[in-house]
């Protein structure tokens, strides 16, 4: 099948990626005790490298471990700088082309009581959850330039300010976010942390070939979600995710990544399964309406669960469903920049040099099983649970109510 667009560069900020197929972040809760990365880190880097991508996201990297989602998530601190730089080095190693890009992130109302502080940038009715004052989130997005600092100096190509999946930067800029100061109801205040974080940022690496970008949830599919209609409605409306994309754009910012929803809640609209396969096409018609607004590139997202076309999708031909067809395709018409692959990098994290030589039938096609998300949710090691052997495992442990790893 023809891969001509898939193969080709392209230009983002002053830099290039080599190819269009994007690994998108995937956090895998494998850190030590300190947010570290561990050998099985860097075993997957090291295959994502090979698998030589144009873009590699490094995970979510959480800026708090006071506040954090999961209980191994790997920290990006002037404490883990040593490791996370020889975690980059080793990448640079086996791959000097693709572009490797850092997702930092604060974890906010996602944050697990079990182990850190819930903390929320609105009243969320439970009492239990910290409001945070308008000096703590002014803090909070120094956190986030300071990691954005270290990124830099750990040999990153650039940074994702993660604004996606209900965390702390999407939260924020919810309709539901009714506060009453300069960081709530109306749009202008609730997207203030992320003009003044961006700003921070900008000033802290004080340099244009330093890649920074931005993922967010174009629809969240709560009620008061972002991309509603206000604080209670639920109904899709794309002003919003249409002006904060303008607004990452008019910000500097060098690419957008779109996604959508909240894991923990709605799942089916972040990622697509058998269960709903069109949400595939959601996703192509969100990242169209941002791509038709804005000249920096846009990555897509969701497209894992196309395949080799063997997918529950209403469309009687197979080729004309899978992963090729749709990235070629949505490439040529001018609906996405990039296309990204979250589970599909577990699945085999040499897709896309496979993808693009041709060697179609050698790759291990994700199945959407959903085993990795199982994984993520019981706080344990995440990784592909058909394909690899060593989740495999973890996944039987967990099935039998057995002990966590890593703690
Ligand atoms: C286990 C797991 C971990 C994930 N970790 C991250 C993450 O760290 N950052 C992020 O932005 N998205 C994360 N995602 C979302 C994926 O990047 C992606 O958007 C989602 O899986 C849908 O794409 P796909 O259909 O290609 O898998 C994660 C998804 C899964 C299943
Ligand atoms: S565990 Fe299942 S859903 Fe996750 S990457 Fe592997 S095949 Fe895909």
């Amino acid at each position: 099948m023809n891969v001509e667009m898939l193969s080709s560069p392209i230009r983002i900020g002053s830099r290039v990626a080599p190819n269009r197929i994007v690994n998108q972040p995937m956090e895998c809760n494998d850190g030590d005790a300190s947010g570290n990365p561990t050998e099985l880190t860097f075993r997957r880097y090291r295959s994502l490298a090979e698998g030589g991508a144009g873009i590699i996201f490094v995970e979510s990297l959480t800026l708090s471990y006071e506040s954090r989602a999961r209980k191994n998530q790997l920290k990006i601190g002037e404490d883990t700088a040593t490791r996370l730089e020889k975690l980059v080095k080793k990448m640079r190693q086996s791959n000097s082309e693709s572009l490797i890009l850092i997702q930092i992130n604060h974890s906010g109302n996602l944050s697990q009581a079990a182990f850190s502080k819930v903390v929320s940038p609105y009243p969320t009715g439970d009492p239990s959850i910290h409001v945070l004052t308008e000096k703590e989130i002014d803090d909070i997005g120094t956190q986030f330039a300071k990691a954005a600092l270290i990124s830099k100096q750990v040999g990153a190509d650039g940074i994702d300010f993660k604004q996606c999946h209900g965390y702390l930067g999407g939260e924020i800029m919810r309709p539901a976010n009714t506060r009453e100061d300069q960081y709530g109801e109306t749009f202008e205040n609730r997207t203030r942390f992320f003009r003044e974080t961006t700003e921070k940022i900008k000033k802290a690496v004080g340099d244009d070939s330093f890649l920074t970008g931005v993922r967010y949830s174009f629809y969240e599919g709560i009620p008061g979600g972002f991309g509603t209609t206000g604080p209670r409605e639920v109904i899709e409306d794309f002003s919003e995710p249409l002006a904060f994309a303008k607004m990452v754009e008019e910000m500097g910012m060098d690419y957008i990544n779109v996604s959508a929803g909240i894991p923990p809640i709605t799942p089916e609209i972040v990622r697509p399964t058998k269960d709903f396969p069109e949400g595939v096409y959601r996703h192509f018609g969100w990242t169209k309406a941002v791509k038709d607004l804005l000249k920096i590139p846009v990555i897509g997202s969701g497209y894992s669960y196309l395949r080799n076309g063997k997918n529950n999708l209403k469309e009687p031909d197979p080729p004309k469903k899978s992963f090729t067809y749709w990235a070629e395709k949505n490439l040529k018409d001018g609906l996405v920049d990039l296309v990204g692959i979250g589970r599909q990098s577990y699945a085999d994290p040499l897709f896309a040099k496979k993808i693009l030589s041709g060697e179609i039938h050698s790759i291990d096609f994700c199945t959407a099983c959903g085993g990795c998300s199982l994984l993520l949710r019981s706080q344990r090691q995440v990784g592909c649970t058909v394909y690899d052997d060593y989740y495999r495992k973890v996944l039987r442990r967990v099935k039998r109510g057995g002990k966590r790893e890593g703690t």
